[in-house]
C-alpha cells in the first residue's frame, strides 16, 4: 500500500489521509484473510520521515477488521507477529524504509536476494499491489516480493490504471499537464514521454521544475543544493527537450519571493539572478496557466507550484486547482501533497463532502 501522507514536519500531525481512506476498498475485500500491510512514509534524511503508528490508528476508522501494529519491519519481533495474525485482522509494519534495503532501487535479479525480501517472502501466500503511487520505484517491497510470490493488482491499482490509461492512450484535446513539486527525476520522464507520443498540448511548469526548465532557457533561479539530484544530467535533458518543445512548455513569467516584512512579492523573471529562493509562481504566470487549464478538454496535474505550506504561497497551487475544478474538462490530479490540497478544497466547498 502507499499510505505516504502529508505531515506537519514538526509536530508529524496527519494533514490529509486520503491515501488511507483510499485502500479500504482493498482491504474490506480481504476481510477474510490474515493481511500484513506494508508501506513507507517519506525518505531517511527528510522532516516527515517517521513511524506508521499513527496512520495505522487512523485506518482502524476505514476498516471492518482489528488493526494491530508493529514497530519493527523485518527483525524477529515483526516476524513473531506476523506469524501470530489472525484471519480478519491487519497487522501494520512499521515504515519498510526504516529497513536500509527497502531503500535501494535496483533490479529485480538484486532485489530478491536482499534479507527483506528472503525474510518475508516464506511467511506469505500471496501478495497484492495497491501503492499505484510507488509503483515506479524498484524497491525490495515493490519490485522484490511479487518475483517469489503469486501476486495481484489491489482495487486502488486497478482504478489509477484505467486513469492512467484514458490519458496515454486518447486523451480528450486540448490536453494540459500542470507540473510541480520538487522531485525532478520524475517530472523530466513524464514531460519526455508525454510529448515524444503527443499526448499533451500544453505543460505548464512550476515548483522545482520551473526552475530548471527556467535554467534551460538561460534565465537564472536560486536553486538550492541537493534540491536537484543528478543536476547535469538533468538539465541537459531539459534544455533539449526546450530545444524540441519549446511552444508546448510553458515557464514562469514571474515568480513570488518574500520581502522583509514577510509578505508575499512578485517579481518578472529575468536573465539577472535573484539571490532568493521563489516560493511560488506570479499571479501573471497564474492567470495565464488559468487561462490554458479552463480551455482544456483534459488537465493533469502533478505536485504543488509552490511552497503551499508558507503563508501567501498556496495561492498558485490553490487557484489553479480552482480553475481545474470550474473547467468543463476531465480532471486528474496525482501526488499525496496535491491531492491533500484538492481534498481540503472540496471538503470546505462541501463539509458533508
Ligand atoms: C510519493 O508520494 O511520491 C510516493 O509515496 C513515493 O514516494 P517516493 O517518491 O519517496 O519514492
Ligand atoms: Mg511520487
Amino acid at each position: 500500500m502507499d499510505i505516504n501522507v502529508p505531515l506537519d514536519p514538526s509536530t508529524h500531525q496527519i494533514l490529509d489521509d486520503t491515501r488511507i481512506k483510499a485502500i479500504s476498498k482493498t482491504l474490506s475485500e480481504l476481510d477474510e484473510a490474515r493481511v500484513v500491510l506494508g508501506s513507507h512514509q517519506s525518505r531517511p534524511g527528510k522532516d516527515d520521515f517517521t513511524s506508521l503508528e499513527p496512520h495505522a490508528n487512523l485506518l482502524a476508522q476505514y476498516c471492518s477488521q482489528q488493526i494491530k501494529f508493529v514497530d519493527d519491519v523485518i527483525g524477529p519481533h515483526a516476524l513473531e507477529k506476523i506469524n501470530k495474525v489472525q484471519q480478519g485482522e491487519i497487522l501494520v509494519l512499521d515504515n519498510l524504509r526504516f529497513c536500509a534495503e527497502e531503500n535501494i532501487d535496483d533490479k529485480r535479479e538484486k532485489l530478491v536476494k536482499t534479507h527483506f525480501v528472503r525474510r518475508l517472502a516464506p511467511l506469505f501466500d500471496l501478495y497484492i499491489d495497491d501503492a499505484f503511487a510507488t509503483a515506479h520505484r524498484s524497491q525490495p517491497s515493490i519490485a522484490g516480493l511479487p518475483e517469489l510470490l503469486p501476486s495481484a493488482a489491489g482495487r486502488l491499482m486497478e482504478k489509477e490504471l484505467d486513469a492512467v490509461s484514458t490519458l496515454l492512450e486518447e486523451p480528450k484535446r486540448p490536453c494540459v499537464y500542470s507540473l510541480g513539486g520538487a522531485k525532478v527525476e520524475d517530472k523530466i520522464p513524464v514531460i519526455e514521454n508525454i510529448l515524444s507520443r503527443g499526448k499533451a498540448d500544453k505543460v505548464l511548469l512550476g515548483g522545482v521544475p520551473a526552475k530548471l526548465f527556467l535554467l534551460a532557457r538561460q534565465i537564472e533561479t536560486k536553486i538550492d543544493d541537493g534540491e536537484i539530484r543528478d543536476f547535469k544530467q538533468f538539465l541537459d535533458r531539459a534544455k533539449d527537450l526546450t530545444e524540441k518543445y519549446r511552444d508546448h512548455i510553458e515557464v514562469p513569467l514571474d515568480l513570488a519571493y518574500e520581502d522583509k516584512q514577510g509578505k508575499r512579492v512578485d517579481r518578472p523573471v529575468s536573465p539577472t539572478r535573484i539571490e532568493q529562493e521563489a516560493l511560488d509562481i506570479g499571479t501573471k504566470t497564474l492567470e495565464k496557466y488559468s487561462k490554458i487549464v479552463t480551455g482544456a478538454a483534459t488537465t493533469v496535474a502533478n505536485g504543488p507550484l509552490g511552497v503551499f505550506e508558507r503563508n501567501g504561497f498556496g495561492k498558485g497551487t490553490r487557484e489553479l486547482l480552482e480553475s481545474m475544478a470550474n473547467s468543463h474538462g476531465y480532471t486528474v490530479i496525482g501526488g499525496g501533497h496535491l491531492v491533500g490540497r484538492a481534498a481540503t478544497r472540496m471538503r470546505m466547498a462541501n463539509p458533508l463532502a
